[in-house]
């Protein structure tokens, strides 16, 4: 296979609606899936639903349905949303299909076969809503008597037959693996995290549950349901084909990035590589955990009804726009509020004013003076070949930044450029220029052209549906659109289309 990428999504559940957070975490990895296409890789980019295990049963009984009914309404949902954010994933995955199973199943035999499985007797606390089990000394006893986990869960006794895995005889082995591979998970605070989690001795891990029953049989033993993390762990490589290793999917394993929110890390860095090393198979390359938005300064939660539909942002403002903001306000490993405010304020500085301004004047100038045709490349001055170079350094800046999942660098280095054209724009003055040397007018509108070009090639990724617009109007063919491209000039002569604003703006009151 060529260069290729595999990265994921975490699967969502289905208990509820798709909302910001959701949204936030797809659009990220969607970025760096149309970046890494940009860049010449081949890539395979997953996402899906997560859709086993008690707190799905007890949603689908809320609301009257049996759980797989729900099950099927609310993943359809999710790939609505998918879509709606313009997420380019090669796949969806639903816990629930046959091919899902098929890989669970065999994941349980091989690590029975490597004895890394036993029969036991599981009694301790567990929380429905994170779904997982907690210790006594991680737990706090509210003024409401009722005990929580850390993340603020409730969580109840469980008293059962169960499964373990043998978690507790790979507490060395996976110091070790963290410390030969000290990216495996970022940003630092996390693997710290993880690193004092390890240290702090691992128990064996309860992996099925008798009390309920809507989950995925254990071979050979269907009064147990594997725990839900397993099985929706297990998704990264059914999808990769997972056992059929002739399945030409199985040479993108082991996955090159699983990218989570920071609530999860513990699952990703310590269960899932403990996990496919027992069962002989090799474990992700990387983890890149995310920090988690509020909503106007408060936590988003149904009970204060302050959850943000994506879809309803998306109507308003365009996706886009909404995919600009978020990974522009916020550094990436960071928390971050979301509020409407300083949404509108970022689309009618950054995106109306910056960019779509520098476009549409440099296109109605083409347009006006040029007869709608490309300009010729003149002879180059210093201002010219000084936006030349900043545009030209982009697609490495831009890469560089994305490596280490700096989102907002990367649009601030792109913005860097935006600015430095229109200073240019300004002090050359190409309307004046219209009257007093036509010739020179025609070598900046060039120098314009090419800038945004490289501006606009860059920010596909993260604006797709509005950067080909802005692609389509300065003339450049599918083709042309890669980063290999940028070395190629574009003919002069060409007829470009009439322009067309691309970034609208929105008064202050906007819903
Ligand atoms: N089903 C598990 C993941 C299994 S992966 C093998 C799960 N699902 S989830 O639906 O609860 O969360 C999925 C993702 O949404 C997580 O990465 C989580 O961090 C993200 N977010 C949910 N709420 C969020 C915010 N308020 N802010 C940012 N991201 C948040 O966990």
């Amino acid at each position: 296979m060529n260069k290729h990428f595999y990265l994921t999504t975490p699967i969502y559940y289905v208990n509820g609606a798709p909302h910001i957070g959701h949204a936030y975490t797809s659009i990220a990895a969607d970025v760096l899936a149309r970046w890494k296409r940009l860049d010449g890789y081949e890539v395979f980019f997953l996402t899906g639903t997560d859709e086993h295990g008690q707190k799905v049963e007890k949603a689908a009984a809320e609301a009257g349905l049996d759980p797989q009914g729900f099950t099927d309404q609310v993943a359809a949902d999710f790939r609505d949303m998918a879509a709606r954010m313009n997420i380019s994933n090669d796949d969806f995955i639903r816990t629930t299909e046959p091919r899902h199973k098929r890989a669970c199943a065999e994941l349980w035999r091989r690590l029975e076969a490597h004895g890394a499985i036993y029969l036991g007797h599981y009694e301790g606390w567990y929380a429905v809503r994170d779904e997982a089990f907690y210790n006594q000394g991680e737990l706090t006893l509210g003024a409401d008597g009722i005990r929580r986990a850390p993340s603020g869960a409730p969580v109840e006794w469980v008293r059962e037959p169960s499964y373990f895995f043998r978690l507790s005889s790979w507490q060395d082995k996976l110091l070790e693996f963290h410390e030969k591979n000290p990216d495996f998970i970022a940003p630092v605070a996390r693997r710290n995290e993880v690193l004092s989690f390890i240290r702090s001795g691992l128990e064996d891990l309860s992996i099925s549950r008798t009390s309920f029953t809507w989950g995925i049989p254990v071979p050979g033993d269907p009064a147990h349901v594997m725990y839900v993390w397993l099985d929706a762990l297990t998704n990264y490589i059914t999808a990769a084909g997972f056992p059929d290793e002739a399945d030409p999917r199985w040479g993108f394993w082991p996955a090159d990035l699983h990218i989570v929110g920071k609530e999860i890390v513990r699952f990703h860095a310590v269960y899932w590589p403990a996990f496919l090393m027992a069962a002989g198979l090799a474990p992700p390359q990387r983890i890149y955990s995310h920090g988690w938005w509020t909503v106007e300064g408060e936590k988003m939660s149904k009970s204060l009804g302050n959850v943000i539909d994506p879809r309803e942002l998306v109507a308003t403002f365009g996706r886009d726009a909404l995919r600009y903001f978020l990974l522009r306000e916020v550094p990436f490993g960071n928390d971050g509020d979301f509020s409407r405010k300083a949404l509108i304020t970022r689309l009618n500085g950054e995106l109306a004013n910056d960019l779509g301004n520098l476009a549409q004047r440099t296109l109605s100038l083409v347009a006006r003076q040029c007869a709608g045709v490309r300009p010729a490349r003149g002879a180059s001055i210093a201002p010219d070949q000084a936006l030349r170079d900043a545009a030209a350094a982009l697609p490495a800046l831009v890469r560089g930044a994305l490596e280490k999942f700096a989102f907002h660098e990367a649009l601030e280095d792109v913005w860097r450029v935006v600015r430095a054209a229109n200073a240019y724009i300004d002090h050359q003055a190409p309307w004046a220029l219209a009257r007093t040397d036509r010739a020179r007018m025609a070598s900046v509108l060039r120098v314009l052209l090419d800038a945004v070009r490289g501006v606009a090639t860059v920010l596909q990724p993260f604006m797709p549906e509005s950067m080909a617009r802005m692609l389509d109007q300065l003339g450049v063919p599918a083709d042309a659109r890669g980063l290999a491209a940028l070395d190629q000039d574009l003919p002069a002569g060409a007829a470009l289309p009439p322009p067309e604003g691309i970034f609208p703006r929105f008064d202050a009151l906007s819903r």
